[in-house]
C-alpha cells in the first residue's frame, strides 16, 4: 500500500466523478485515513459513506471553504481525530467565468475567493500540523489555465487564481522544506467532471483538446494516480513546479522535478543546508559546495535560456556528471547554461 498509514485531508470531495472524490477512493484504497469536505450539504459524507461501505477508513464533513473560520475549525477538528496531518490535497474550487470586456468586479473577487483564499485558509492552520509530522505533502489544484491563456468562456479571473495557486505552492516549497514540507501543483487540461460537463461548450472543448497531446479528456482517476504519487514517499525528492508542457502532455502538466537531494526525511535530521546550486546574476549555476559556505543538499532545477530553443530542465547534479571537471575550460565550479 502507497500510502499506509498517511493522515490525509482532501477538499472537495462531494462530487461523485470530480477529482476530489476520486482522490479520496483511490487514497483510502492505498491505506491513507482521509477526511474530506464539501460546500454542497451532505455531499462530502455521502461520498465518505458509500467508500466506508468498502470497508475504508474515510469521513466528510460539510464546509464552506470561503469561510476562514470553518476552514480552521475543519482542520483543527481533522487534525484531532486523525491525530496529525501528513497530506493537504487542496483540491475544491468554484469558478466562474465571463470574457474579460464583461468582468465586474464581484466576479473577479468571488473567484479569487473561491479558488485562490480557499487554499490560504485551509493551508494557513494546516501549517504547524504539516511540519510536526516532518515529512508532509501539499498538492495544490491549479490549471492549464494559469500557465497559458486560454480564450473561450472568459477566463482571466480563474486564470489569475490558478496562476496565484501556482506561484503560492512554490513559494510553500521554497518555506517548507527546511522541515520535510514538500509542496506541488497540478495543473490539468480539461479533465471530464460533472462540474466540467455542466459548462463546457464545443468551443472550449475543441480549444482544449487541441492543446492536449493525448486527445481526450482527463478522468477523475487520471488525476489521482498522480496525486498518490505526489502524496506517498515514492516522490519524497519533489517539491516545487515546473511546467511541464514541453516535456509531456498538457493533461497533466504538472509541477514538478524538485529540488532536493536530501529528501524531506533527511532535511530533519540535518543541519539547515544552503543551497549549493544557485544562480548567478549572469545565468551561471554556482557550486557553493566547493565554492563557498558547506552544504548537503542539491537543491535547485535551472531552466535553459529559451535562446537554446531547449527547454529541458537541467539540475546541477546532472551537468556535475555529464561535464567533467575541466570539459568547461577556466573553472569547474562555474557552468553556463
Ligand atoms: N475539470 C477540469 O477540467 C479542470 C481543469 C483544470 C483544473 N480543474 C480544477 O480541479 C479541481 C477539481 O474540479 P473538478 O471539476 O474536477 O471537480 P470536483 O468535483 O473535484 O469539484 C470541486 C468540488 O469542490 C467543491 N467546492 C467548491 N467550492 C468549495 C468551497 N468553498 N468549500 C468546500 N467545497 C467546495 C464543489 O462542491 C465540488 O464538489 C478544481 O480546483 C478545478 O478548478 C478542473
Amino acid at each position: 500500500m502507497r500510502l499506509a498509514g498517511k493522515r490525509v485531508l482532501i477538499t472537495g470531495t462531494g462530487t461523485i466523478g470530480g477529482q476530489g472524490a476520486a482522490a479520496q477512493a483511490l487514497f483510502a484504497r492505498e491505506g491513507a485515513r482521509v477526511i474530506g469536505c464539501d460546500l454542497k450539504e451532505g455531499a462530502a459524507e455521502e461520498t465518505a459513506e458509500q467508500l466506508r461501505a468498502d470497508g475504508l477508513d474515510v469521513s466528510g464533513t460539510t464546509v464552506d471553504l470561503t469561510d476562514p473560520g470553518a476552514a480552521e475549525k475543519w482542520i483543527e477538528d481533522s487534525a484531532a481525530s486523525l491525530g496529525g496531518i501528513d497530506v493537504l490535497y487542496n483540491n475544491a474550487a468554484k469558478a466562474r467565468f465571463a470574457p474579460f470586456a464583461e468582468m465586474t468586479l464581484e466576479l473577479w473577487r468571488d473567484v479569487i475567493q473561491g479558488e485562490l483564499d480557499v487554499i490560504f485558509h485551509t493551508t494557513s492552520p494546516a501549517w504547524r500540523h504539516l511540519k510536526q509530522s516532518g515529512g508532509a505533502s501539499i498538492i495544490n489544484t491549479a490549471s492549464m489555465s494559469g500557465v497559458r491563456g486560454i480564450s473561450p468562456l472568459g477566463q482571466a479571473a480563474h486564470a489569475a487564481a490558478k496562476g496565484g495557486v501556482i506561484a503560492l505552492t512554490k513559494t510553500l516549497a521554497a518555506e517548507g522544506a527546511p522541515d520535510g514540507i514538500r509542496a506541488n501543483a497540478i495543473s490539468p487540461g480539461l479533465v471530464k467532471t460533472p462540474s466540467t460537463d455542466a459548462f463546457i461548450g464545443d468551443e472550449l472543448r475543441t480549444f482544449q483538446m487541441n492543446m492536449h497531446l493525448i486527445r481526450r479528456p482527463g478522468l477523475g482517476d487520471d488525476i489521482a494516480y498522480l496525486a498518490v504519487y505526489l502524496a506517498s514517499d515514492e516522490s519524497s525528492w519533489v517539491t516545487s513546479r515546473f511546467s511541464a508542457r514541453w516535456v509531456t502532455t498538457p493533461t497533466t502538466s504538472i509541477a514538478w522535478i524538485a529540488g532536493a537531494s536530501g529528501a524531506p526525511s533527511s532535511t530533519r535530521h540535518g543541519p539547515r543546508a544552503t543551497p549549493p546550486c544557485s544562480r548567478t546574476p549572469r545565468g551561471r549555476l554556482h557550486d557553493s559546495r566547493t565554492s563557498g559556505p558547506t552544504g548537503h543538499r542539491a537543491h535547485l532545477v535551472q531552466r535553459p535560456r529559451p535562446r537554446s530553443g531547449n527547454r529541458l530542465l537541467l539540475r546541477c547534479a546532472w551537468v556535475r556528471v555529464l561535464l567533467p571537471a575541466g570539459a568547461i575550460p577556466g573553472s569547474r565550479r562555474h557552468l553556463v547554461l
